[in-house]
């Protein structure tokens, strides 16, 4: 017989968090007038905003940062991580970052100009805030199913070619990249997971006016 998956480690810490009744979680989000980042976290039993640094660290990680080497230059550490992600990757440059948000500010710096279309398939709101204090514009290009809370379909992440491709048409020479979500862990503002079609990035990719596009800029 074929046991079910089993987690094969043990979690040495826990850190207690509050419950809470369904009004009290009514009368908070009410308060935070439906955004839930005016919520307090201590209001939060699941929070699914990121996962980025919010999990359980193993007792090899908390060792490693024990053996680590934080010198502020030339640090042995990131010589480590460099050559993991190069070995892993095949990218020979890399520039660390300590999270999402941090990594599309560097990366946009040198992507999005003022006046820019960033189309995009429902942009994470760190990506729609460095694009627009960029001075840029995040135009979702999202499939319309997606904006049906009550709608069951696989796929909610997938872009709308068609709308894709008329932004294209309508914005040559001025589409300044594409930040296209692979499968997402999350996506805050529908509260419900979404990931792309194995064969939508083809189909992306087989637009010719984005390679174009892709090339300009
Ligand atoms: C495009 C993008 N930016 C930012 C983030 C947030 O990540 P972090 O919490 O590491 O900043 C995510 C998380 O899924 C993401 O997909």
């Amino acid at each position: 017989m074929e046991l079910p998956f089993a987690e094969a480690w043990k979690i040495k810490m826990v850190e207690p968090i509050k419950k809470s009744t369904r009004e009290q979680r009514e009368k908070w989000l009410n308060e935070a007038h439906q955004n839930v980042f005016m919520l307090k976290s201590d209001y939060v039993y699941i929070d699914l905003l990121t996962d980025s640094g919010t999990g359980a660290m193993s007792d090899r990680q908390w060792a490693a940062m024990m053996m680590g080497d934080e010198s502020y230059g030339g640090a042995r550490s990131f010589y480590h991580m460099k050559d993991t992600i190069t070995e892993l990757t095949g990218f020979e440059y890399v520039i660390p970052t300590h999270q999402g948000r941090a990594a599309e500010n560097v990366l946009f710096s040198y992507l999005v100009k003022p006046g820019n279309i960033i189309p995009g398939n429902a942009h994470f709101d760190t990506t729609k805030g460095h694009i627009e204090s960029r001075k840029a514009f995040a135009i979702d290009v999202t499939v319309k199913e997606a904006y049906d809370t009550q709608l069951e379909v696989p796929f909610k992440g997938n872009v709308d070619l068609e709308k894709l491709e008329k932004i294209l048409k309508e914005n040559k020479g001025n589409v300044g990249q594409r930040p296209l979500h692979g499968p997402h862990r999350h996506q805050q503002h529908r509260r419900r997971p979404a990931r792309l079609d194995a064969e939508h990035p083809r189909d992306l990719r087989a637009l010719p006016p984005l390679w174009c596009a892709r090339q300009r800029r």
